[in-house]
């Protein structure tokens, strides 16, 4: 049989720029993270491992907790559905949006439904390993063996919260009030988001973050990119229900990761910034 790797290594780099195909940090990554007979059975023992009780009750609660911060409570209103959103609607009207209406206020219903149905608990089931008394809670999105490695913060430029940044409590449906203040000029320094997308004017920026070693206790260096999937899941359905409230959205890959990291006030190796997700009113077009 051909032996791809082989021929990889002696193929045209010019996809990858300078870098060949064989230091690719991303290609080397994926080789090391691929499921196969012999990782497999390594990997099958680190998660049969996980099932200890002591593993078990550790990762049943994977979220922070700011114990010290004033708190806002969403949960009053973390039920709330927008009447008639219909999935297929939201999918065809979602794009990127880039201006928003610096006259919007986002309210504290809106916060509520964005933040719970994306990443909030909102089933518990009980453990049933032995020996260990506690739940776990799901939420809306999946997370490979409900480890749920990310952590959400929220900028607040215009909402109906006081501005500043706040971290989100999966478990109650609360924000948690870490850095008061107008945080935009710091933000466009750190994210590059403007000319394209008007950061200044939009209401929300979200930050997830992700612990890698929520994931890596079970799944080695693959949970690396399961944790990466996540994030995806959780900016994307943040985007439709933004979509479902008459806001819009927009991803921004550009972004200082220590930068951010810093003004989050996490390490950026074991927490680390994963997107940065803008969320405001969609500008009324111009008429013509
Ligand atoms: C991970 C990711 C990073 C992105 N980064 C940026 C960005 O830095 N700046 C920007 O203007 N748009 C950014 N976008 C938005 C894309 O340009 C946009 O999704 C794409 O053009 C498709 O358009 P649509 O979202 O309107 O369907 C990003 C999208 C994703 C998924």
């Amino acid at each position: 049989m051909t032996n791809l790797r082989e021929i990889f290594r002696e193929a045209d780099t010019s996809p990858f720029g300078d870098v060949n195909v064989a230091q690719s940090l991303a290609m080397l990554y994926h080789e090391n993270s691929k499921f196969d007979r012999f990782s497999q059975r390594k990997l099958g023992d680190k998660i049969n491992a996980f099932y200890s009780p002591y593993l078990t009750k550790r990762s049943s609660q994977p979220y922070k907790c700011y114990p010290n911060a004033p708190r806002i409570d969403l949960s009053p209103y973390k039920d709330l559905a927008p009447e008639g959103a219909n999935y297929f609607d939201l999918l065809a009207n979602r794009s990127s949006t880039r201006s928003y209406d610096p006259r919007y206020k986002i309210s504290i219903p809106e916060l509520a439904v964005l933040l719970q149905q994306s990443y909030g608990v909102t089933r518990k089931q009980k453990i049933e390993t032995e020996g260990v008394d506690g739940h776990v809670g799901f939420r809306q999105i999946p997370s490979p063996g409900g480890l749920y490695p990310l952590e959400i913060y929220v900028v607040n430029l215009r909402s109906q919260c006081e501005p500043g940044l706040y971290h989100f409590r999966p478990d109650t449906c609360e924000l948690e009030f870490l850095k008061p203040g107008d945080h935009t000029e710091q933000l466009r320094k750190m994210i590059y988001a403007e000319p394209y997308i008007n950061l200044p004017e939009s209401g929300l920026v979200v930050l997830t973050t992700g612990i890698i070693e929520r994931m890596a206790i079970k799944y080695g260096e693959r949970g690396y990119r399961f944790m990466l999937h996540e994030s995806g899941f959780v900016a994307m359905t943040m985007s439709l229900i933004a979509e479902s409230l008459g806001l819009g959205s927009c991803m921004v890959g550009g972004y200082k990761d220590d930068q951010i990291n810093e003004f989050l006030g996490v390490d950026g190796v074991f927490e680390t910034v994963q997107n940065v997700l803008i969320i405001g009113k969609k500008q009324p077009c111009p008429l013509p």
